[in-house]
This record gives structure tokens, C-alpha cells and sequence, in this order.
């Protein structure tokens, strides 16, 4: 295999050496493009050819869709581990021992309050706002009521404000919902397990006994480990450049709960679900949208459908396909969106289109039809996504910064006006 690439550029040869991942991933390192070249820099909107980093985190190949975090299956993690321990995988590279998986968690509730004046900022918002807006920006928030930013050359301080944030987000998450719902907030309970807690703090009552249904503690659990990490995507990318300025972690954070807040990433699940109703107002009429979603004119994409990496399955929508049915089971809810969910699935798979661009289900396709089974509302499912995706950011800002990387600062090419004079208003 060739340890480097040449380019042959106005008469001359420029060489540039070649990575070779842990899973033999290649990449030609053009550090030194510019300077070799006199000035030439690579274009490639949206980065689809681009490497932003070397990760040690998540592997995941495409063409064959495959999933790892730290080296172990997306399937073996979903079916074997909780959330907290693959938290901890993700963050600190090593499936935890039973203590030090107790001290995780222990150190996660001890730093779990919210200051109570977070509320007043909760209080301004009218109740039409959509949560990830709210959630983005009391997450951001929370770096005025913890200023100490994360000074990442003493593990103990990065430490301290992982587990700030793995303790105070699914309280925000509660408050976010709960806030629009005109109920009282809370801050959980300590002697739960942690997504138990995300569970009650979410739905309980506050004149009633919350009742936790193993069910969906269980396929909760399961969906947050689903939505753990995912290597460079676009919200995880908006966390490690905005961290990369050295921007505390919590603004990182409330940086990409924005950037997952797009329907072309995140919020692709509310919009998914969205799609589904509107077919199913349409008498199920799933050949429509199928037309539409093929037709160039109309700016119509099938929601839940293709992906910038995966050109086969995605893992996590065949896991999510299969709890989907198992929750809806054994919860005894018979959802005609699930139905129409599969018939436009199996009308995709088989239509030219698709199969041509080889886009597939993405974990966005079938996991709002389970929250919707567990009660949580249509413009919630993204912030769950977010809840889910914690643990993966966090792995990825403190990778960021443990390795040093400089600030992240793209070039580009110049197609604008060339150098005109100045006319006056009285000359225009
Ligand atoms: C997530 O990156 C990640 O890892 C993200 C994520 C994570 O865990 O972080 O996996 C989570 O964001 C999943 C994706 C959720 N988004 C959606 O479901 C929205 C619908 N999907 C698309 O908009 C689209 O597939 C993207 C945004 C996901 C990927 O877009 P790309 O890679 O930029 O591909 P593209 O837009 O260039 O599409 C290639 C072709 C185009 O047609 P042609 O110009 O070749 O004729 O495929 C078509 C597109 O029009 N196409 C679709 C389509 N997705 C792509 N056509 C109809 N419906 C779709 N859903």
C-alpha cells in the first residue's frame, strides 16, 4: 500500500503522507499543503471528503454498517450495558468496574441540583418555544451558576464538570418539558437509577406516586445508548470546533443542541413522526410522499431516510425497529403510525431511487414512533436525541482538548468582488 499521495500541480510533485487508521481507514495528511504549494487549499463543502481529526472513540463503517463505541458492537453495548456504563465507556475509554461505575453515579447525584435561579431564565420563555431552543439555551446557562471553566490540564476539573453536566442535563431535559406542561419541577431522586430518575422527573405527577414501568425504563435506556455517539457528525463537529476555542464545556454543549436541532440531523425524528401523521391524514396515501420525495421540484425529503455515511442499514434503526415492536407489544399499544412506518420502509427499499442513492432507515425513522409509546411529546424527541448524545460530545470536547488541538479554522475560495473604489452616496 502506498505510504504517501502525490500531486502533480503547475509542473511540480508534491508529496503528502498517507494515515492509516486502527481500522485501516486511510487519509492523505495535507498539513502542509499550503506551505508546499504556495497557496493551494482543498475545497469540499459539507466535508464529505474530509477527515476533521484522529478519534479514538466511535468506529463506524458505512458500506458495511457497522457501529462500535471504544472497540465493542453498537448490538453487544444495546443489549448487554446500561446507559451510564456506556457514559462512561464513551467518556473515560474503558467499560467501568461495578465500583467505579457506583462512584460515577454517586458523584453524578451529588452534582445533579440546578440552581434555582435557572427557573427564572425557564420562566421567560413563552410556552410556544420549541424545547431544543429552551434546552440550548439553559444549557449554555449553566455556565453562569458553574463559572469555574474547565481547566482540562487537571483531570479532577474535567472530571468535576462531567459529571456536573451528566447530573444537571437530565434536569433541564425535565424542566424543559415539564415547564410547557404548566407542572410543577423537581430534581429527581437520588435513590433511583439514573434513567429511573429521567423517568420520573419527566412524568411524575405531583399528586400522585410516580409508577416505574420496567418496559420502558428499559427500551429508554436502550434508545440513549442508541443515540450515544456517532463520530464526526454535525452536532458533534459544532462541539469540537466551538471547544477548540477553548470555550468552557457547557457552551460547547449548548452549541450543538443547536446545531442536532435541524431536521436534516436531529430533528429528524419530530419530523419523521410529523411525515407519519401527515400520511396517515392522507388515508395512509404513502405512494404521495413517495413522489413526492423523488421529485427535484418539491423540496420534500422522506424523513428518516438516507445518510451521510451509512449507505447500507443503519445498526441502530434495525435495533430500534425490532424494540419498537417489542415495546409497542408488550406496552399493548397498536399504533397505526408503526404500520405505516414499515409500508413506507419496505415501498422504499424496493423503489429505484432509493436503491440507486442507497439510502436506507436512520436511527431517526422509528425511534419517535417508542417515545411516542412512552408519552413524550412530538417536540420532544430531539431533545431526548440531545440526552442521549451527551455522553458522546462530552468523549469528543474532552478528546478535543485532552489531545491539544489547535483552533478550528477553515480556509475558503474567494468568489466575490474583486478591489473596486469607493463611490460616495451622492455618486451611486
Ligand atoms: C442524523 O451524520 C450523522 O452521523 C448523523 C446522525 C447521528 O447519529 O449523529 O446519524 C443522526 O442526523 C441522521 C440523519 C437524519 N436526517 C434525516 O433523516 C433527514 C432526511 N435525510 C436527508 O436529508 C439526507 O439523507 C441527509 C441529510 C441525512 C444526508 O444528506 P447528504 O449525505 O448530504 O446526501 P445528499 O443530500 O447529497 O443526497 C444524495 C442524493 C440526492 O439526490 P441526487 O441529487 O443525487 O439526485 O440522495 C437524495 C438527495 O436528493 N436524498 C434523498 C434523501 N436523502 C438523500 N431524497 C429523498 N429523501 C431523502 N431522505
Amino acid at each position: 500500500m502506498s505510504e504517501k499521495a502525490i500531486l502533480e500541480f503547475n509542473g511540480e510533485q508534491h508529496e503528502f503522507p498517507i494515515v492509516k487508521g486502527s481500522e485501516n481507514e486511510l487519509g492523505i495528511d495535507i498539513k502542509t499543503l499550503r506551505a508546499a504549494t504556495g497557496g493551494l487549499v482543498t475545497l469540499d463543502p459539507g466535508y464529505k471528503n474530509t477527515g476533521s481529526c484522529q478519534s479514538g472513540i466511535t468506529f463506524l463503517n458505512g458500506e458495511q454498517g457497522v457501529l462500535r463505541y471504544r472497540g465493542y458492537s453498537i448490538e453487544d453495548l444495546a443489549e448487554k450495558a446500561d446507559f451510564l456504563e456506556v457514559a462512561f465507556l464513551l467518556i473515560f475509554g474503558e467499560l467501568p468496574t461495578k465500583e467505579e461505575l457506583e462512584k460515577f453515579h454517586d458523584d453524578i447525584k451529588s452534582k445533579s441540583v440546578v440552581d434555582d435561579d435557572v427557573k427564572k431564565i425557564l420562566d421567560a420563555f413563552p410556552k410556544t418555544a420549541h424545547p431544543m431552543g429552551v434546552l440550548s439555551s439553559l444549557t449554555s446557562a449553566l455556565t453562569a451558576f458553574n463559572p469555574s471553566s474547565v481547566d482540562v490540564s487537571s483531570e479532577d476539573a474535567m472530571y468535576n464538570s462531567v459529571v456536573k453536566i451528566m447530573g444537571k442535563f437530565p434536569v433541564l431535559v425535565a424542566w424543559t418539558m415539564r415547564k410547557k406542561q404548566g407542572l410543577p419541577l423537581d430534581y429527581g431522586d437520588n435513590s433511583l437509577g439514573y434513567v429511573e430518575n429521567v423517568l420520573q422527573m419527566m412524568f411524575k405527577k405531583p399528586n400522585e406516586t410516580y409508577i416505574h414501568n420496567p418496559i420502558i425504563t428499559e427500551a429508554l435506556d436502550k434508545l440513549l445508548i442508541l443515540h450515544a455517539d456517532h463520530e464526526q457528525n454535525c452536532s458533534t463537529s459544532t462541539v469540537r470546533i466551538v471547544g477548540s476555542s477553548h470555550a468552557g464545556l457547557f457552551a460547547s454543549l449548548s452549541a450543538g443542541i443547536s446545531a442536532l436541532w435541524g431536521p436534516l440531523h436531529g430533528g429528524a425524528n419530530q419530523a419523521v413522526l410529523e411525515m407519519l401523521e401527515d400520511i396517515k391524514e392522507d388515508d395512509g396515501d404513502t405512494k404521495k410522499y413517495m413522489a413526492k420525495a423523488k421529485d427535484k421540484e418539491d423540496p420534500f425529503r422522506l424523513m428518516g431516510f438516507g445518510h451521510r455515511v451509512y449507505k447500507n442499514f443503519d445498526p441502530r434503526a434495525r435495533i430500534i425497529k425490532k424494540s419498537a415492536d417489542q415495546v409497542l407489544g408488550q406496552l399493548g399499544i397498536d399504533d397505526p403510525i408503526l404500520d405505516i412506518a414499515k409500508g413506507l420502509e419496505q415501498e422504499a427499499l424496493n423503489d429505484n431511487y432509493f436503491v440507486k442513492r442507497k439510502l436506507y432507515p436512520n436511527v431517526d425513522f422509528y425511534s419517535g414512533i417508542i417515545y411516542r409509546a412512552m408519552g413524550i411529546p412530538t417536540d420532544m424527541f430531539t431533545v431526548m436525541f440531545a440526552l442521549g448524545r451527551l455522553p458522546g460530545w462530552i468523549a469528543q470536547w474532552r478528546e478535543m482538548r485532552l489531545n491539544k488541538e489547535p483552533i478550528g479554522r477553515p480556509r475558503q475560495i474567494y468568489i466575490g468582488e474583486n478591489l473596486r473604489e469607493f463611490k460616495t452616496i451622492n455618486n451611486r
